[in-house]
């Protein structure tokens, strides 16, 4: 028997709170029952993203919420500038061009967080920009953008602001209203901890203001026939019921936990990894510092070994499952999800089993340096004492 454990940035663990809601027998979605549960989730996701705004729940993975943000905010031949540091920049990019947007793309080297400077640069040359797009964390190199700098910039100008939530919520702090972030969008499969299959957005007055006049073709994802059911607290069409009847309970368990208490468990859980790795004599993908996010951390693989079966045997041999580098940088990085339902010894275990892989792989390190890193880290930073 292989005991699996899940450490990759999503879909992360889940606990057995949520699993035994998600499991509850079926409620229908027209019912009163459901309704309750409906509206209370969506504003417990206004309390997670700190927004006034609407919030609309979706049947949809994270990449439906980012089709929803841009066909419903433009127009065919708008121009965008999408802020691109790394995989899910470049999704943003394919999704605004076959909706026949005009994509100006603010590219960077993978591992880095962008400039906010030289996105005001660009809206100051290009007046016609109906719209920005930013990943928080970008989850295929574990930077985290600086998108309250950015939302400062965006606000002066006609230009909505969409970020992209999905890995860097509930891991570090994240204030919609006060960062003036037009449309958020986040998943349940990441810091929430609920079953995938869920993705949420958040709109502000500014972005429906874009919504009103979008000519861009939608149906499922047509946020104006969100807003009309949202007032009887349904969806204009069957949801994913049990999965927001379990994403209710994990967001009670961020709650009950407390917000600034979950961001501090993920600082250390990903302070820890990184001594880990760095006493393993590994590299650290985002170089500077300052620039890392806490969902997730990206490590290079050492020279002469093949990053694709350091993840085969982590998961096959020793049941972790963590994973490897996205697009052009496959096989080159290998990534730690320390996200959502986490703790010390799920950080621990990972980098065990990372260990003993890399020892099957005849990597020179010394025994057991990664895990007495990470343990240091833990006693002197312990999240539990609260
Ligand atoms: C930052 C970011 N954006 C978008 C997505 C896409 O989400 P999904 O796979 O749920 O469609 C992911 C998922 O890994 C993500 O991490």
């Amino acid at each position: 028997m292989v005991k699996k454990y899940i450490m990759t940035p999503g879909p992360t663990p889940i606990s057995e709170d949520v699993l035994v809601e998600h499991g509850r027998p079926l409620m229908h979605h027209r019912s009163p029952e459901f309704s309750k549960i409906f509206s209370e989730t969506t504003d417990k996701l206004k309390k997670l993203l700190k927004t006034e705004n609407d919030v609309f729940i979706l049947t949809s993975s994270g990449t439906g919420a980012m089709e929803t943000a841009i066909t419903n905010s433009f127009s065919i031949g708008d121009k965008v500038l999408v802020v691109n540091i790394g995989n899910f920049g470049e999704r943003f990019k394919k999704i605004s061009s076959i909706f026949g947007l005009e994509v100006i793309s603010l590219d960077y080297e993978w591992g880095e967080a962008a400039d906010p400077e030289d996105i005001r640069k660009i809206l100051d040359e290009e007046k016609a920009v109906k719209g920005v797009m930013a990943q928080f964390s970008e989850t295929s190199t574990g930077a985290l953008n600086d998108v309250m700098a950015m939302g400062k910039i965006v606000k002066d100008y006609p230009a909505i602001f969409i970020v992209d939530a999905i890995s860097g919520l509930a891991a570090s702090d994240f204030d919609t209203d006060g960062w003036n972030i037009d449309i958020v969008i986040g998943g349940s499969q990441k810091g929430l901890s609920a079953p995938t299959g869920l993705a949420f957005v958040s709109i502000s007055g500014k972005a429906w203001k874009a919504i009103e006049i979008s000519d861009i073709s939608k149906f499922y994802f047509d946020l104006k026939a969100a807003k009309a059911s949202l007032q009887k607290n349904q969806t204009p069409w069957t949801p994913g019921i049990s999965i927001i009847v379990a994403m209710n309970r994990a967001l009670d368990l961020l709650f009950e936990e407390g917000l600034e208490d979950v961001f501090k468990r993920h600082r250390v859980l990903a302070m820890a990894t990184r001594e880990a790795a760095g006493a393993l004599g590994l590299e650290l993908f985002v170089a500077d510092p300052g620039q890392r996010g806490f969902s997730v951390t990206a490590i290079k693989v050492p020279e002469g070994i093949d990053g694709k079966e350091l993840t085969r045997i982590m998961r096959v041999k020793y049941g972790v499952t963590i994973a490897g580098g996205q697009g052009k940088i496959t096989g080159k990085i290998i990534r730690i999800g320390h996200l959502g339902y986490v703790g010390m010894f799920d950080v621990i275990t990972a980098i065990s089993a990372l260990e003993m892989t890399l020892a099957d792989l005849d990597y020179k390190f010394e025994t057991g340096a990664g895990i007495t890193a990470a343990q240091k880290v833990f006693s002197e930073n312990n999240y539990l004492d609260q």
